[in-house]
């Protein structure tokens, strides 16, 4: 599969209707990745979608999936979705007992691997094995709910992570997620980022496909800068 180029715009269906799936994946269409929050009421403090409804997302989604697991014990749920036929499938770094493992498994099964942080957790110890990863993502919000501020407090965190990447010639992606707006996807492209999750910004417009272009272009504009 051909990847798509950076700057990525992943929009999460967390902030679709639910009950017309199908018709709100075909609104993304222009979009890069379907981003999927998986919850399980444990690992935070919300419940959404599991491996049966996340099989007919990617039946149905014209894009590829970016799944997201806020879960606990990634070791036992996340190869399901690689195998599932996931493009990428993230496991919290909190949650998982060996990251480096558990991202190899999800290689081997042919998904992209990426490991999450919460806003709080540090990354150095991320920046030796950056390339065991496809994708890190930094929440700039507390996992578990859509709709919640944007936390400029991890933008330190990114570009560290950024200038480590860099340092290293690694070509991991680095994506965000939470509180992604016209005005915050500047700073965190700027930061470094170069993958953007957006639920509100995307589904809360009036014309999606406008609001997937619109974040594209200001990422793409700040990233030039930066
Ligand atoms: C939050 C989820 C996000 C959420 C983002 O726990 O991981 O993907 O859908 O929603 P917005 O863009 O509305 O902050
Ligand atoms: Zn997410």
């Amino acid at each position: 599969m051909e990847l798509p180029r950076a700057p990525r715009i992943n929009p999460s269906i967390l902030a679709a209707d639910f009950v017309n799936m199908q018709a709100e994946l075909a609104r993304i269409a222009t979009a890069d990745f379907a981003h999927v929050d998986v919850m399980d009421n444990h690992f935070v403090p919300n419940l959404t979608f599991g491996p049966q409804m996340v099989q007919r997302i990617q039946e149905t989604s014209p894009i590829p999936l970016d799944v997201h697991l806020m879960i606990t014990d990634p070791e036992r749920w996340a190869p399901g979705y690689a195998e599932l036929g996931a493009a990428s499938v993230t496991f919290h770094l909190e949650a998982s007992g060996d990251p480096i493992s558990l991202a190899r498994r999800l290689r081997d099964i042919g998904s992209r691997a990426g490991v999450a942080v919460r806003p709080d957790t540090p990354v150095e110890g991320l920046f030796p094995v950056l390339d065991e990863f496809d994708q890190i993502l930094v929440m700039t919000v507390e996992p578990g709910f859509g709709g919640q501020g944007f936390r400029s407090e991890t933008l330190p965190k990114l570009r560290a992570l950024a200038d480590e990447a860099r340092r290293r010639g690694s070509r991991v992606w680095l994506q965000v997620d939470g509180g992604i707006s016209d005005d915050t996807i500047v700073q965190a492209a700027e930061a470094g980022a170069d993958t953007f999750v957006a639920g509100s910004a995307v589904y809360g417009a009036d014309d999606v496909e406008a609001a997937v272009t619109r974040l594209r272009e200001r990422a793409r504009a700040a990233s030039l800068e930066g």
